[in-house]
């Protein structure tokens, strides 16, 4: 079959390479439909995610028809089209129970590799290095779905691939970052990051309540998707930086002085900043003095009102510097991250789909072949003509 494989920082290849098989009774074979490119392939691509060996098939955002059944399975059957959940989850264990499905014990074949780095192994993710588990990932005409009856599910009739794909990762992603937010009614919800992530996030806050929702990113076509689809207002780091504001006195402007009472970062290790910070955290992760670049967490920490809260789900993946531990302290606010426990979300979320409450389609702007994923991660990555996602079609 083919696959999209990792080569080394910045470079990918189109391979043939041999068909996944069934090794776990529970196991199921789904043929690749549709997946997308999400910026969490950018920190592999990009180096930033550690462990990960030539050869590698990424791709954790995919969806596909069921071509082989284990014969433990019980949920799924050979035809069923099915989105797949990028996180890997037993279902049986202590964390599962408590729908923590992120961390999960039982999937990642080198947790002493992460129980190194972390502390404790998190769940396994699909095509995410080897420190979350080594799985083949999505970006692939077919890929082996471990604990079938657990992560993926099925699409009813009537529901195209582009309305469900999103399901597998980046919605649930804004749905418990929105959670996490713990927005009471009227809030006012600041989101660092108009990538999907933070968009469908946008979406969330206001099901959960919010009264207020503010965009920020410096990509004005992906603030305009904010602006149309999320009904947010917007502010545009980088003009603010023309203008002498910073983005901290922009939104305590905007909320009469006081900050949003809730902050979001959707935007994680890769942030791109202004100024003096800037140049601060691109020399430190130069000299490897520091792994990733907490711009937009240390902005939603200081711009937070007192006793609000941070939901952090950009993904941070080792060390940061200059950690306003005080401003978070002093102002009692809560801090809540985590990578996506998605299994706990999909049923709700494909029946918000199904029943025409949540369009989950404006994010894509682009659609390429699985062969042409080396241009797809480009055009995403430099939010080339406009992308803001794209989806891949084997
Ligand atoms: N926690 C999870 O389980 C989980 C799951 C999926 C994705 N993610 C993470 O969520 C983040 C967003 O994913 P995405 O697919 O939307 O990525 P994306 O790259 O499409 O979007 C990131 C956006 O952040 C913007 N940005 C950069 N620096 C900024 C700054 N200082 N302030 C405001 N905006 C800034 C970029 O312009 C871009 O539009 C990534 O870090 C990704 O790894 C986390
Ligand atoms: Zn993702
Ligand atoms: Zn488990």
């Amino acid at each position: 079959m083919k696959a999209v494989t990792w080569q080394g920082v910045g470079r990918l290849g189109v391979e043939s390479v041999p068909d996944p098989l069934l090794l776990r009774p529970d196991d199921v074979i789904v043929r690749t439909t549709l997946a997308t490119v999400c910026g969490s392939d950018l920190h592999l691509y990009d180096g930033f995610i550690p462990t990960m060996q030539h050869g590698d098939i990424i791709g954790h955002e995919f969806m596909g028809e069921v071509v082989e059944v284990g014969p433990e399975v019980r949920r799924l059957k050979k035809g069923d089209r099915a989105v797949v959940p990028a996180v890997i989850a037993c279902g049986a264990c202590f964390f599962c129970k408590k729908e923590l499905y992120s961390l999960c014990e039982n999937t990642n074949p080198n947790a002493h590799a992460a129980e190194q780095v972390y502390g404790h192994s998190g769940a396994a993710i699909f095509g995410y290095s080897h420190l979350f588990g080594g799985y083949a990932g999505g970006f692939a005409e077919y890929v082996r779905v471990p604990h079938a009856d657990v992560g993926p599910v099925k699409v009813p009739e009537g529901l195209s691939d582009e309305q469900v794909l999103f399901i597998s990762d980046a919605l649930p992603t804004g749905y418990q970052a929105a959670l996490f937010a713990e927005i009471e009614p009227g809030d006012t919800v600041a989101v660092w990051g108009a990538g999907a992530v933070g968009l469908f996030g946008m979406k969330c806050a206001w099901l959960l309540g919010a009264g207020r929702v503010i965009a920020i990113d410096q990509d004005e076509q992906r603030l305009e998707l904010a602006r149309r689809h999320c009904q947010a207002e917007t502010v545009n780091f980088r003009s603010l930086e023309h203008d002498g504001q910073t983005i901290v006195e922009r939104l305590r402007d905007m909320t009469g002085g006081r900050g949003p009472d809730r902050c979001i970062d959707a935007v994680g290790m890769e942030a791109h900043g202004t100024g003096f910070g800037r140049l601060y955290d691109e020399i430190k992760t130069r000299l490897k003095l520091e792994s990733d670049r907490p711009f937009a967490l240390r902005q939603a920490i200081q711009a937070c009102r007192k006793g609000g809260t941070v939901s952090v789900i950009g993904v941070y993946g080792g060390l940061i510097d200059k950690f306003n531990i005080g401003a978070a302290f002093n102002k009692g606010l809560t801090l809540r991250m985590g990578q996506l426990h998605a299994q706990r979300y999909v049923g709700m979320l494909l029946e918000k789909v199904s029943k025409g409450e949540l369009d989950a389609t404006f994010p894509i702007t682009h659609r390429m072949s699985l062969e042409e994923a080396p241009r797809a991660f480009e055009t995403f990555k430099n939010h080339h003509d406009g992308c803001c996602r794209v989806v891949l079609r084997p």
